[in-house]
């Protein structure tokens, strides 16, 4: 297996909403020997994204895209990731969706990572819902995103067990250690490595 140096590793967007800590888990692996990809871009809807520092701290450029018109700020991320050869994008706690005419221009190259065992509880809230349901085990999941909502190729899953005293915030505290081992691992999986 030849690895891979910083300058031929896989130019990643990482797409932020919020806190960002898939983000920090994404640029850690990445710097990483066995790592395929680089970070070399975050991309946020939403100025306020804790996630954002992380831009500062570890050196990597960023941009924020004000969604007020959809069609036209995809059309402003698209040319922007073109121009900074981005030839991946992973989507982690991104609350925008993706159109469709977006997603072919990635096809095949975008990733989310979700908070339930998909095809479970896609969409928001998947923690309250999973314990509402009585059910046994809850996890996440790492997919392609294709144009229907969560409900693109698995990669891999996680399960996480649900206990009696679990609260929606417990369970999600408990996955989102999860989370941050299983992205790297599917990025080192569909990569073959
Ligand atoms: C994660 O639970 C992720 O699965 C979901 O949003 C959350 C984002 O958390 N899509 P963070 O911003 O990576 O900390």
């Amino acid at each position: 297996m030849a690895l891979l140096t910083g300058s031929n590793k896989i130019k990643t967007a990482v797409f932020i909403s919020g806190t960002g800590s898939n983000l920090r888990s994404l640029i850690k692996f990445s710097k990483t020997k066995k790592s395929p990809i680089s970070i070399n871009m975050i991309i946020s809807n939403n100025c306020k994204s804790k996630g954002l520092r992380f831009s500062q701290i570890f050196k990597i450029k960023k941009k924020i895209f004000n969604y007020k018109n959809n069609t036209l700020v995809e059309k402003k991320i698209l040319s922007h990731l073109k121009k900074n050869k981005i030839d991946l994008i992973c989507l982690a706690g991104f609350m925008k969706i993706l159109s469709k005419n977006f997603i072919t221009n990635f096809k095949g190259k975008i990733l989310n990572i979700h908070p339930s065992l998909l095809p479970k509880f896609k969409g928001l809230n998947t923690h309250s819902r999973a314990i509402k349901n009585n059910e046994k085990f809850s996890g996440c999941t790492v997919h392609y995103v294709n144009s229907k909502l969560d409900s693109g190729k698995i990669i891999l899953q996680k399960k996480v067990k649900i206990t009696k005293n679990d609260t929606p915030d417990s369970l999600a505290k408990k996955i989102l250690i999860e989370e941050h081992k299983l992205y790297p691992r599917a990025i080192l999986k569909i990569f073959n490595l």
